[in-house]
């Protein structure tokens, strides 16, 4: 390394090496960004809107709305997919060459998607049964030891950091991973969900999943 004699040129000359260096690096960390950033739209426009649509939105209600579904909760779904530990045909085959760094721009992607959710019914029975769903969501069930849905996934179904959110998400998607749940055919992290799936009758599941359908955020 360049030594000087003159103790302040030293100064200067370690100074400029150290915001060289720092250049360099902020330099290197926007270039890798940068090829994220496009390489996330081509994955999502090549690999996912198919299914889950450009923003999220789901492009049939069996396929999970990821529209502003929390970040951590995707990566975290993502990574089990890839690596096996939550199992599904189709997610497994679509997780399974992406990297860490683009499962976290995809996530974070989706999370930055305006939420949705899907309106209330008008038909005078599934009003009814939107109610069912509306107390269980609110106190569980009681008599069966089923706690309140919003005391983890939260009073409007946001979900937190790790929680999923549920509002807006579709009914039958919903439905399905319920069951999955209560069977534990949904593989990865089951312990909690199922103890709560597989008390919940098929009255109050339909009754659950077409309320938090409909949830909208607090500030609507
Ligand atoms: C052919 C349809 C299809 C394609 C393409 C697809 N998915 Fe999925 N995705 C599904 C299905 C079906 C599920 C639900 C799996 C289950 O039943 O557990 C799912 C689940 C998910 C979940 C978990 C959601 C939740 O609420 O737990 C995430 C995250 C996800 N997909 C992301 C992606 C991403 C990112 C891509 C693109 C790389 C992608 N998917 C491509 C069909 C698809
Ligand atoms: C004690 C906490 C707790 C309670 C109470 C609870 N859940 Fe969950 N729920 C979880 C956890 C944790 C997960 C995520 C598991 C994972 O990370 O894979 C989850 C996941 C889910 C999912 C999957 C979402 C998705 O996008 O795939 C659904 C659906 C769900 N819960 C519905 C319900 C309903 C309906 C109720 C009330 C009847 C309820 N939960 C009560 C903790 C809870």
């Amino acid at each position: 390394m360049f030594e000087a004699e003159d103790p302040e040129l030293r100064i200067r000359a370690g100074s400029w090496i150290l915001a060289a260096g720092v250049g360099m690096f902020a330099i290197q960390a926007q270039a890798a960004e940068k090829v994220t950033q496009e390489r996330v739209m081509e994955i999502i426009e090549e690999s996912c809107t198919f299914c889950h649509g450009d923003r999220g939105e789901a492009s049939n209600p069996i396929y999970p709305r990821l529209a502003h579904q929390n970040r951590d909760y995707i990566v975290k779904q993502l990574k089990n997919f890839r690596d096996g530990r939550r199992k599904s045909d189709i997610m497994n085959e679509q997780a399974a060459d992406i990297t860490d760094v683009e499962i976290e721009a995809l996530a974070e992607y989706f999370a930055a998607q305006p939420p949705l959710a899907h309106p209330l019914p008008d038909d005078e029975q599934e009003r009814l049964l939107h109610k069912v769903g509306a107390y269980i969501f609110k106190y569980g069930d009681p008599y069966n030891d089923i706690p309140p849905c919003s005391t983890c996934h939260g009073k409007a179904g946001e979900g937190s950091k790790t929680l999923p959110r549920l509002a807006g998400q579709h009914r039958q998607y919903i439905l399905k991973q319920l069951k999955a749940f209560s069977k534990r055919e949904r593989t990865n992290d089951n312990a909690i969900m199922h103890s709560v799936a597989r008390r919940l009758s098929p009255l109050a599941a339909n009754g659950v999943a077409l309320y938090l359908s409909t949830l909208k955020p607090l500030s609507e």
